[in-house]
């Protein structure tokens, strides 16, 4: 009879719990032991070998694979470095600790000869880290765009569909347990800036420091915005982004964007994920699904749980392809320095001549204008709603541009505000 494989289980919350209903299922794998923070607290599965000392599982001799499920770079970090040192191979799950730590425990795995696998760390259940890695690996990457939080999608979906107000939105998230009660890493986009670090990462082949990404969050998503950019025929999403220029630079950011209405992108609602790939020569592939909850991630740790599972007592080094093979960093995009269309909404006084104003220091500031359209006035006539949608132009310029409009006006008082800048997809 085959050796089963141990795997020691690190973390039973959602995910952790998903992983010990599916792996019931597989005779070759065996949990031996799972570690949590507090082993009174009732559980929903029956597991045996409970712990709440992590270092028992890491430190096992008869342990093959750590499965962290905590998520947070403390103290994942060290149990993961523990347990590679230890001569395990590691499965996780944890965005953040990849992206903050990526460099250091690739590198440390690559020394002892472990692999790590993380395809639960981005989009949930959705199968998109083995995808890049292997079975797309002939192609030349030129973008990973995704939509890769599903709280924020979930929010944006409902301002939309419901008319109401980002506040009215995130108190239904997390009402439905999708936002916690402290949203900021969703709804300011860390979360999706540690997923587009990851992307960008193995569809490059580069290091990437995530200090230097752009990031923005949906904080400044009005209802206003969502109407005049479905009026525009567009809808917004927070995006996660990453892409090669032209002169070998790798572009990563995550903000928000209007994405044209027959986008794919456009079409992903409520908490769903999807990833939207170009490269040659495969051309564009979207991969779309749950990126998060019980199952769906589970599926995914589980999956790398079996991935390990079926090479290893058969091979001296496992999965080659799944490694990571390169310790350059990228030379990152600054924001600044980026090309895009940009929808910027406007409150002016209602004086003669402002749309001149408008025009004139866009023109001075190499900025096109594709449209504009104002939406009629207050009402009490004093102001203007004005949507501008800008073409392709440096990020430098519209800052600047924005700088002088804002400057316009008369003794104390401005004659325009900025309310909003959002970026448009390509
Ligand atoms: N909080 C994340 C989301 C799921 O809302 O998509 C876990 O990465």
């Amino acid at each position: 009879m085959e050796k089963k494989i141990k795997i020691g289980l690190i973390g039973l919350g959602t995910v952790g719990t998903g992983v010990v209903k599916v792996l019931k299922n597989f005779d070759n794998i065996e949990i031996k032991g799972v570690a949590v923070h507090n082993i009174n607290k009732p559980r929903e599965v029956e597991v045996s070998n409970l712990t709440d000392d992590p270092y028992k599982l890491v430190n096992d001799p008869e342990i093959d694979i750590i499965v962290e499920v905590i998520g947070g770079c403390n103290p994942a970090l060290d149990i993961i470095e523990t347990a590679i040192k230890n001569g395990k191979h590691v499965v996780t799950a944890n965005k953040e600790l990849l992206a903050r730590h990526g460099a250091y425990i690739f590198d440390l795995a690559n020394k002892y000869n472990k692999v790590i696998l993380y395809e639960a760390a981005v989009a949930g259940g959705i199968p998109i880290i083995t995808p890049i890695k292997t079975t797309m690996r002939v192609n030349e990457f030129e973008s990973v765009a995704g939509i890769l939080n599903g709280t924020t999608n979930y929010i944006l979906t409902k301002m939309e569909e419901e008319g109401l107000s980002y506040k009215d939105c995130l108190k239904k998230a997390q009402d439905l347990g999708y936002a916690e009660t402290n949203p900021t890493s969703d709804v300011e986009g860390y979360d999706a800036m540690y997923k587009i670090a990851t992307l960008a990462n193995i569809a490059f082949n580069k290091r990437i420091d995530i200090n230097k990404i752009f990031k923005e969050g949906i904080t400044k998503i009005t209802k206003e915005d969502i109407d005049f950019a479905n009026e525009l025929g567009y809808k917004i999403k927070l995006i996660g982004l990453a892409r090669k220029t032209e002169n070998g630079k790798i572009d990563v950011r995550v903000h928000p964007m209007l994405v044209e209405k027959d986008n794919p992108m456009a079409k992903i609602g409520n908490a769903l994920n999807a990833v939207l790939v170009k490269g040659h020569p495969i051309g564009e592939v979207v991969f779309s699904g749950p990126g998060a909850g019980e199952f769906p991630t589970a599926s995914s740790v589980a999956g790398d749980i079996l991935i390990i599972a079926s090479e290893l007592n058969k091979y001296d080094e496992i999965l080659p392809m799944a490694r990571c093979n390169h310790t350059e960093f990228a030379n990152q995009v600054d924001i600044l320095d980026t090309e895009n269309s940009y929808y910027i909404s406007i409150t002016a006084k209602n004086i003669h001549g402002t749309i001149g104003y408008i025009g004139t220091i866009c023109g001075k500031n190499h900025i096109n204008i594709l449209s504009i359209l104002q939406k009629g006035l207050s009402s009490d006539h004093k102001s203007a709603r004005i949507i501008v949608i800008t073409e392709k132009c440096f990020e430098k310029d519209i800052q600047n541009a924005v700088k002088e409009l804002e400057n316009i006006g008369e003794n104390d008082e401005k004659f325009i505000s900025i309310n909003n800048i959002i970026r448009v997809m390509e």
